[in-house]
């Protein structure tokens, strides 16, 4: 299993914070906030990784991060000129996965879980993730029928179907990559990666579960107050990096 860590796009949310370098590379607590995402990879024994990173701070990440020796792991980098949607990054890494699976986190996502066993029990399909919140207009959203089977999945919906939003955690067969290919940029003019856990969920290849611990996306500003608050409270002692 290869991994993929998504760390691109602009960060507008955050700026002024964003203006000399790129959100993912904020502290959090004590660590970048990169660092929570590689050690959910390297945790789950994944050590080839591909960063998708901006042209704009490209140079802070091999500083920071280099060939990932350091971490006992094989680091490359892609450039994504323009953030055109988290389903591009496949197309982007396609020679790097070489027809295989493969796991992308947002780097901006930090977990309390362990993904090991959901990691290393992957067969084929697509496998996503659950968690309930308060706010769900601003994920994607996963509905359950009665035997908690995923039946629908929107981005950002104005009326959501359910309080479960899908977090920044992916795995994924091999299909992935054509799949990415074809879909149309949405209004927005992005990529969507709901796009392709629809499409797996058509197939009947959609396997969701549910997320028990802590989770933020640290993208807006009180969000990633609530991610420093977690790193110190529960993360920063559990940490392999
Ligand atoms: O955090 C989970 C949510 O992430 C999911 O529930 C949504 O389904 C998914 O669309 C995504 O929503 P966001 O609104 O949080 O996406 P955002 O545009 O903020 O991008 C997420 C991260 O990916 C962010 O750290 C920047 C990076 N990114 C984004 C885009 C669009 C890229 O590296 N390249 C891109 O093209």
């Amino acid at each position: 299993m290869k991994g993929i860590i998504l760390s691109g796009g602009h960060g507008t949310r955050l700026l002024p914070l964003t203006k000399m370098t790129s959100k993912q590379l904020l502290p959090v607590y004590n660590r970048p906030m990169v660092y929570y995402p590689l050690n959910t990879l390297l945790k789950a024994g994944i050590k080839e990784i591909l960063f998708v990173i901006a042209p704009d701070h490209a140079g802070n990440y091999l500083n920071l991060l280099g060939s990932g020796k350091e971490f006992g792991a094989r680091f490359t980098y892609e450039i994504q000129d323009e953030p055109r949607g988290l389903a591009e990054a496949f197309i982007i890494a396609e020679s790097f996965l070489d027809n295989g699976p493969v796991t992308m986190i947002l780097g901006d996502n930090i977990f309390e879980d362990d993904f090991s066993e959901a990691i290393k029990g992957f067969k084929s399909g697509g496998r996503v993730f659950a968690k309930e919140v308060s706010d769900p207009k601003r994920f994607g959203v996963v509905e359950f029928d009665e035997n908690k089977k995923a039946i629908s999945i929107e981005e950002k919906p104005q009326n959501p179907k359910s309080n479960f939003a899908i977090p920044g955690l992916y795995i994924y067969d091999k299909r992935v990559v054509d799949f990415a290919k074809e879909v149309s940029p949405s209004q927005r003019g992005e990529i969507e990666i709901t796009e392709i856990h629809k499409r797996y969920l058509a197939l009947g290849e959609l396997d969701v579960q549910i997320v028990r611990g802590e989770w933020v996306d640290a993208g807006t500003f009180d969000s990633l107050l609530s991610a420093n608050q977690l790193a110190k409270e529960r993360l920063a002692s559990k940490m392999i990096i």
